[in-house]
């Protein structure tokens, strides 16, 4: 497929998107998250990938929705368009682990794409926030919404209302970001992490990602219950008698990823 906003790779079993906009900062227009999109869902498909990296340049993940060509849209042109939920929710939908490798901004939609990942990574010079207050807007990604589930009311109610932009080791702090690392080893970082999580058995760690995301959705008492029923079902997988035969064998296992 090719693809003029974003590139994509692949390292053994982990698929690395690249966006592609370095001189508007990456900007998120509507034809980079079609393509986005796109490339998530063919990875997603594709038997010989186990997770994702998305990153973007040393200056920018990106610093947000493409405020040059949302400028003169009007309330009927983003209505009509399903302006962000068309385009943009493509992501919540890829069921293998997605990894944010982020340097440089992560600014409106750019941060609430990295917070839409499973995990975070940062490099020293990443810089989050959430400036839409400047613009005279709010957020429309998530980001009144899944950055206080992140970092907390308080630090959520100070980013969208002053645009105050934390830095990496806030972020790690608050818990944005689960590491951060020098910038020139983000990328391998993140994919190592993503080479890791590959290597294990395919269902066991789409049904992590699935339990954790439902404890965003549900009371604890639904989300306990909807965990041990998706533990009970792992009990059916090959690799669950690969994987604990193996530690009593003091062996390797060797997943099938079925
Ligand atoms: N949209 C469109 N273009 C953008 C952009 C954006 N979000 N961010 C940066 N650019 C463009 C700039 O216009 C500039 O283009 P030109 O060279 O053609 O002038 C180029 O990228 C480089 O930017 P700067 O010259 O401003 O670089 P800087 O280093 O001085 O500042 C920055 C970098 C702090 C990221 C600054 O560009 C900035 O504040 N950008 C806007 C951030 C923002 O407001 N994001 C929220 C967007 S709204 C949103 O995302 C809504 C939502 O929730 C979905």
């Amino acid at each position: 497929m090719a693809y003029e906003l974003i590139s994509t790779e692949t390292r053994g079993r982990v698929a690395l998107v690249t966006l592609n906009r370095p001189k508007q900062m990456n900007a998120l227009n509507p034809q980079l998250m079609q393509e986005l999109g796109q490339a998530l869902y063919a990875f997603d498909a594709d038997d010989a990938i186990g997770a994702i990296v998305i990153t973007g340049n040393d200056k920018a993940f990106a610093a947000g929705a493409d405020i040059g060509a949302m400028k003169d849209w009007n309330f009927i042109d983003v209505y009509r368009a399903d302006y962000i939920t068309r385009d943009w929710e493509h992501i919540r939908r890829i069921r293998k682990p997605v990894i944010a490798a982020v340097a440089g901004y992560a600014l409106g939609g750019g941060n609430e794409l990295a917070l839409m990942c499973d995990i975070v990574i940062a490099a020293e010079n990443a810089k989050f926030g959430q400036p839409e207050i400047n613009l005279g807007v709010l957020p429309g990604a998530g980001g009144t919404q899944r950055l206080p589930r992140a970092v907390g009311k308080a630090k959520a109610m100070d980013m969208c209302l002053t645009a105050r932009m934390m830095d990496a080791a806030e972020a790690e702090k608050a818990g944005l970001v689960s590491r951060v690392v020098p910038l020139e080893k983000l990328l391998d970082e993140a994919l190592a992490v993503a080479a890791k999580i590959a290597a294990y058995s395919l269902p066991a760690v789409m049904m992590v990602k699935e339990s954790i995301n439902a404890a965003y959705e549900m009371p604890l008492s639904e989300g306990v219950h909807f965990e041990r029923r998706l533990f009970h079902a792992a009990f059916a997988l090959a690799d669950q008698k690969e994987g604990m035969a193996a530690f009593v064998d003091k062996r390797k296992p060797e997943f099938k990823n079925k």
